[in-house]
């Protein structure tokens, strides 16, 4: 007989969240874990994360495109309102040699970041550097979008010039404070079918939300996994909240950042509980608040680290939030220093491969 995993502790509220309605005192409980407590619970959820998705982790190229964006959500450094921002797009060629970049590094997949534009310009551009990725790596690379909301006519037509997943949070799924953090912009309500369309569309969806924002509650947060298990989705992206001195919401609330990062790394691991075959990204925003930040996301259930490849010059002018790192890091040095921590903790990278979630990959087949 084999003595019970660390899991088996953690499996009747997972029941009871799976089950529908239920689970959200038990998930409050897991997201305040601390000392003993959390360290069992980012066991558990290694454990899972080792037996579904295996030790390996997986590298997406991000290229930071734009920070030219319509919207003017009151967290982000890079809001419409916020003129102290300088605003740039990179080229095409300046676009599609970062692509180039990530692939000779071996990461099988990029992630192409920008603010939200939604002009029939913009839709071409990007659907013809997607073709121009797409050709000149043999198609041989994932390529992700983060562009935010979309018409579905849009999506559909990105999604034929070869982009297979796109990422789009869903910042929260409190409606109360998703409004108040976006006022004058579309609703939730917008944003979530946008989910679905993507779906339709025949994307890979990845979403996920801020954690620890001003106003938001450990309730709150508990509502956000359910929503990750309804929604369904393949894979996830979250980080702390990070203010940013220049944005209304700076200054709300008193701002504890090893909080966030016990916040950050508790709902990693409750999302590979609740969602083993998903891919889970270690954000930048953990790295942020703890130089260890992004190993010990994968340590509490991550298998996904996206290091930035845009060429440093760049990098200021796209600061969601205060103290983003690897502003002069350059994308060599990240690689080469990721890898070596990567190693450090017993993983390994999984270059040249795209990294598909399994969680996609079951629903494909028949
Ligand atoms: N702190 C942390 N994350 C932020 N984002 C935007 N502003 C901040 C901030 N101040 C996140 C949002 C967005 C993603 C690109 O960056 O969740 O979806």
């Amino acid at each position: 007989m084999t003595s019970p995993g660390p899991r088996d502790g953690f499996a009747p509220a997972l029941d009871r969240v799976r089950g529908g309605g239920g689970g959200v005192a038990d998930l409050v409980r897991l997201l305040a874990a601390d000392g003993r407590e959390q360290a069992d619970l980012h066991a558990a959820a290694y454990a899972v994360k080792t037996r579904e998705v295996g030790r390996t982790a997986y590298f997406r190229g991000l290229i930071e495109m734009s920070n030219a964006c319509r919207r003017n959500c009151l967290y982000c450094g890079i809001r419409r309102d916020n003129t102290d921002v300088e605003r740039f797009t990179l080229t095409a060629d300046e676009i599609v040699d970062a692509a180039r970049r990530s692939f000779a590094f071996g990461y099988g997949s990029l992630v192409l970041q920008g603010g939200e534009r939604r002009d029939a310009r913009h839709a071409d551009f990007i659907a013809n550097i997607l073709q121009r990725i797409h050709s000149e790596t043999g198609g041989g690379m994932g390529i992700t979008l983060s562009l935010g909301e979309q018409s579905r006519e849009t999506y559909r037509v990105w999604r034929r010039a070869g982009a297979h997943r796109y990422l789009l949070r869903i910042e929260t799924t409190d409606r109360v404070l998703y409004a108040r953090l976006h006022p004058g912009d579309p609703d939730w309500e917008a944003r979530r079918l946008c989910l679905d369309h993507l779906r339709t569309e025949g994307y890979q969806v990845g979403t996920g939300v801020m954690i620890g924002l001003p106003g938001q509650t450990l309730e709150s947060l508990a509502g956000d996994l359910r929503f990750y298990l309804e929604q369904d989705v393949d894979m996830i992206g979250m980080g702390p909240y990070i203010p940013h001195d220049r944005t209304p919401l700076a200054g709300e609330a008193h701002h504890d950042p090893k909080r966030q990062v016990r916040l950050g790394l508790n709902m990693i691991a409750c999302t590979r509980l609740l969602l083993p075959d998903a891919n889970i990204a270690a954000t930048t925003a953990l790295q942020a608040l703890d130089p260890k930040g992004r190993e010990r996301g994968l340590l509490a259930g991550a298998n996904v680290i996206m290091p930035n490849v845009t060429e440093t010059r760049y990098r200021p002018a796209y600061q969601l939030y205060n103290g983003k790192p690897g502003l002069e890091e350059t994308a060599e040095a990240c690689r080469r220093a990721l890898d070596e921590s990567i190693g450090s903790i017993g993983e390994v990278v999984g270059y040249r491969e795209r990294g598909d979630a399994p969680r996609a990959l079951k629903r494909k087949a028949p």
